[in-house]
């Protein structure tokens, strides 16, 4: 009999991937208890043939017993019920940015640097934070060839979809592309100008040095991540109108020399990586395919994408769905 897991924010999207993710990888759970705010206490969610009932979070005893609590509800959230999933001796794994900068937190991506919570317990309360969606995708390539020739300077641009807002986004995405459609005037609820037939910079908060809070994620979490804080990283992250899955466009420097091939060796042999290289066809996956029409089965997998013009499908723990466009041009050129 495994682990008991809390997961917090079970209601939302990531939530809910939580909940796939465990099911799809047979994670061997003892219990699940669902979590959220008092809105949908109460409320019944089914979950492997069984009906749990939503628990209000901020009951009393909300963590009693619980050996693992997932947390996706906020960085408020975190930072408010965290402390106490701890004091009661969970380990709290954190997808929020409340804690990925602190420095008595593992920030962790499971393919790349377990390592960094060797120190980690069950039964001993402590919180490990996962990073950023789009640093995930990012290092789960990048990574590789960093322990290989070094990355001295790396200049990503992202494409990311609606998911990653959250699943009010995703309702504002189709809802928006239908009012369009008939001509009307779109409803800009979660975004503050019009998501469907458009492109934006990321709607995270412009901070003082002109990069949103997102590329500023990219560029910090990298360097806690590779323990290198002279890593010149720089991030323009862009959302566009594609439901879910992420993409990201890579440009690599290294300090040694690094050939096509061996990038493609070293990337074969990364966990979790896939090359998919169609060059003949110019025919490479595009999130649609990658996905699925069921999305809820592959909602994990990424794509990501080499200016070699080899392009790859990895398979993360990460809780959302996102897709990778790494270019990796011609990096010892530059
Ligand atoms: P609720 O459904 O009760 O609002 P998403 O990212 O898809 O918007 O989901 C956010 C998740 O975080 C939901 O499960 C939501 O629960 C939960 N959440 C938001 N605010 C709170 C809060 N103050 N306390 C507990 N859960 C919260």
């Amino acid at each position: 009999d495994g682990p008991s897991v809390a997961i917090v924010g079970a209601t939302g999207a990531v939530g809910q991937e939580f909940l796939r993710v465990i099911s799809s990888r047979d994670f061997p759970y003892r219990s699940i208890r669902l979590l959220a705010s008092e809105r949908s206490a109460g409320k019944r969610l089914s979950f492997e043939d069984r009906e749990y009932t939503v628990q209000d979070l901020a009951a009393p005893g909300a963590f009693d017993g619980v050996d693992i609590a997932l947390f996706s509800a906020g960085g408020g959230v975190s930072r408010a019920y965290a402390p106490a999933a701890v004091a009661s001796g969970a380990v709290v794994v954190d997808n929020s940015s409340a804690f990925r900068m602190d420095p008595a937190v593992p920030l962790v991506i499971p393919e790349v640097n377990p390592e960094a919570m060797e120190n980690i317990r069950l039964g001993k309360g402590a919180i490990v934070a996962n990073p950023n969606c789009s640093t995930i995708i990012c290092l789960m390539a990048a990574t590789p060839l960093h322990r290989h020739a070094k990355v001295l300077r790396m200049v990503v641009s992202t494409y990311q979809a609606a998911s990653g807002a959250g699943a009010a986004a995703m309702e504002e995405l189709k809802l928006q592309t239908q009012e369009v459609l008939a001509g009307k005037a779109p409803t800009c609820n979660i975004f503050s100008q019009q998501y469907a037939f458009n492109i934006f910079s990321h709607n995270a908060p412009i901070l003082e040095n002109g990069y949103n809070e997102e590329e500023m994620k990219m560029v910090k979490e990298t360097r806690k991540i590779w323990n290198d804080k002279d890593v010149k990283i720089t991030a323009t992250c862009i959302r566009v109108p594609v439901m879910r899955a992420h993409a990201e466009s890579v440009n690599l420097q290294f300090e040694k020399p690094l050939d096509e091939d061996s990038a493609r060796e070293i990337l074969r042999a990364a966990p979790g990586v896939t090359i998919i290289d169609d060059r003949a066809s110019n025919h490479f996956p595009t999130p649609l395919e990658v996905i699925g029409h069921d999305i809820s089965f592959q909602a994990h997998e990424h794509i990501l994408y080499l200016d070699f013009s080899f392009f790859i499908h990895a398979k993360t723990f990460s809780p959302l769905d996102q897709w990778i466009i790494i270019e990796c041009s011609r990096c010892y050129y530059l």
